[in-house]
This record gives structure tokens, C-alpha cells and sequence, in this order.
């Protein structure tokens, strides 16, 4: 594994996270909606990790916190942990101010074992996580050690389809962001403007995305010991969608098709 990486998409995120807490950001309803008493997490989610009552919970890849601190709601003794010290400041702040008592801790998730020392019930992640880690089997290594036994694996994430199935988006060189499906070990270096949930704002951002097909994930956690209870796939109609058309003869050119179901999403739940 590569520390400039890693340093790089830590400078980004201490970036997004100020952007994302701002009042415009996308995650600014969220946040109201914990202020609120209410939670931000999805109810795909919460069926598939059922109660949680005085379950110890390890959210790995937190962000600001606010599903970890959802699932303090929820009744979870929960830790959240997260590499950006921005993210980790932000959930400890939010913490105090809604009077929960989540746990966070700052660090790279692949060198946890050197600052946490403890097995848990249910283990979360979610939602733009992957694409962040280069090696999965290690990843995987790294969640069979924090669960204990009986204890259950919880991952939702876009489905690694979904990058190469919607027209690529421009980095902010303007040149088209191409992810591969199978995982090379040299990551993808993208200017980022803005962040997803502020694409309007005019930062400039490098980021290193990892590509790991669906087979690499599910054989990840398997050989690490992991026993899977399912994998879902989420179909959602998206506007539109490549395909192919035979032009002339032996020439094809890309169209639009819209109305096509492609997986945008997937989860996992696993148990050790
Ligand atoms: C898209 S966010 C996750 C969003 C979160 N699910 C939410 O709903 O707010 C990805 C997070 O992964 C964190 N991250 C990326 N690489 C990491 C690593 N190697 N170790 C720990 N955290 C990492 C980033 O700091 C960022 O907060």
C-alpha cells in the first residue's frame, strides 16, 4: 500500500468534510433530520442488521458520523472510525451536542489493530466506501479480527457495474473518468471538483479510486473466514444507459438507451 495515496485522499476528505457540513451540502438534511430526533439511516439498512439494542457496533469508514450516530439511536453501543481527522472532530462535536455516546476514533482502517482492541456483534459500512481501499483482502482480514464469533458483517455499497454501465463523468481537467470493472493494483487519479454532495463548488481535488469487481469482494470475505448470508443486488431505473448500435455494417456507436434497470447498489450480510 501506497502512504501517498492514502495522504492524498486524507487531505480530500478533511477538504469534503468541511464542505459537507456547511448548510447547503447535501448531508445538511440529514443532519437536520438527526437534529431532529430521527435517523439517517437507510431502511434497507436497518432491516438487515435487525436490532441492535445493547449490541456493541463497529461503523468502519464513518465519516462525520452520522449513521453511527443513528445507531447509538437505535439503542448500539457504537464506534465509529474514520482516517480524516476533520470527519472524526466533526462526529465527536455531534456527539457532546445530541448528548449520545457513540465512540470515534481516528485512524486508517487498515492500521486499527495498533489503537483498538475489542471484538463486536455487528460490524457496518456503507455507502462510498470500497473505492477507497486498495487491498480488500487485507480489508477483509481487518473485519474478520474486529467480529466476534456469531457476530455479524454488514457492507452496502454502489455495485462496481454501475461505473462503467452510466456514461463516465468529466474529472475537472475535463477528461472522462474510465473505471475499469476488474481491480488493478495502480489506482485511478481523478481532479475532483466540487464533491458529490456539493458538485457546484469550485474546490479542485486529487482523489485515488480503486476499481474491485463483485467476485473480488465476496472472495475477499469469504477467505477471510467470513460466511455469507446473502448478497443483494438493487435494481433502480436510472435515466438513461449505454448501449451499443450497429450503424453500418461492423461499425457500432454508443446511444443512449433509457429506462434500462442496470444494479446500482448491492448489500452483503455475513456472519463469522
Ligand atoms: C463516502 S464516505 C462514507 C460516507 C458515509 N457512509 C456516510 O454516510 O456519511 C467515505 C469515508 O471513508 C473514509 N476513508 C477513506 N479511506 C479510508 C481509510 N483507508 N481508512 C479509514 N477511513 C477511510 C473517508 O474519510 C470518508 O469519510
Amino acid at each position: 500500500m501506497n502512504d501517498t495515496h492514502f495522504q492524498v485522499n486524507r487531505d480530500l476528505w478533511n477538504n469534503w468534510t468541511t464542505l459537507h457540513t456547511k448548510s447547503n451540502s447535501e448531508h445538511a438534511h440529514l443532519l437536520a433530520r438527526l437534529r431532529a430526533g430521527q435517523t439517517t439511516l437507510d431502511e434497507i439498512d436497518l432491516r438487515a442488521l435487525e436490532d441492535v439494542s445493547g449490541k456493541s457496533l463497529l461503523h468502519l469508514q464513518c465519516h462525520f458520523g452520522l449513521d453511527t450516530l443513528s445507531w447509538a439511536r437505535e439503542g448500539a453501543v457504537a464506534t465509529g472510525v474514520d482516517f480524516s481527522e476533520e470527519a472524526i472532530t466533526q462526529a465527536r462535536s455531534l456527539n457532546k451536542e445530541l448528548n449520545l455516546s457513540a465512540n470515534f476514533i481516528c485512524s486508517n482502517i487498515y492500521e486499527l489493530p495498533a489503537v483498538l482492541d475489542e471484538q463486536f456483534d455487528r460490524i457496518f459500512t456503507s455507502a462510498g466506501v470500497l473505492p477507497w481501499l486498495p487491498d480488500l483482502s487485507q480489508w477483509a482480514k481487518i473485519v474478520a479480527r474486529y467480529l466476534k464469533p456469531g457476530g455479524t458483517f454488514y457492507l452496502r455499497d454502489s455495485h462496481p457495474i454501475r461505473h462503467i454501465l452510466v456514461p463516465p463523468r468529466l474529472d475537472a481537467t475535463g477528461k472522462p473518468i474510465e473505471h475499469g470493472y476488474f481491480h488493478r493494483a495502480e489506482p485511478t487519479k481523478v481532479e475532483e471538483r466540487g464533491s458529490y454532495a456539493m458538485p457546484e463548488v469550485d474546490t479542485v481535488h486529487t482523489a485515488y479510486y480503486w476499481t474491485h469487481s463483485l467476485g473480488e469482494i465476496v472472495t475477499a470475505l469469504c477467505s477471510a473466514g467470513l460466511r455469507l448470508e446473502f448478497l443483494h443486488e438493487f435494481p433502480k431505473v436510472i435515466d438513461s444507459c449505454y448501449s451499443y448500435e450497429e450503424t453500418r455494417p461492423g461499425r457500432y456507436e454508443l446511444r443512449l438507451q433509457h429506462n434500462v434497470a442496470i444494479p446500482r447498489t448491492f448489500s452483503i450480510r455475513a456472519t463469522c
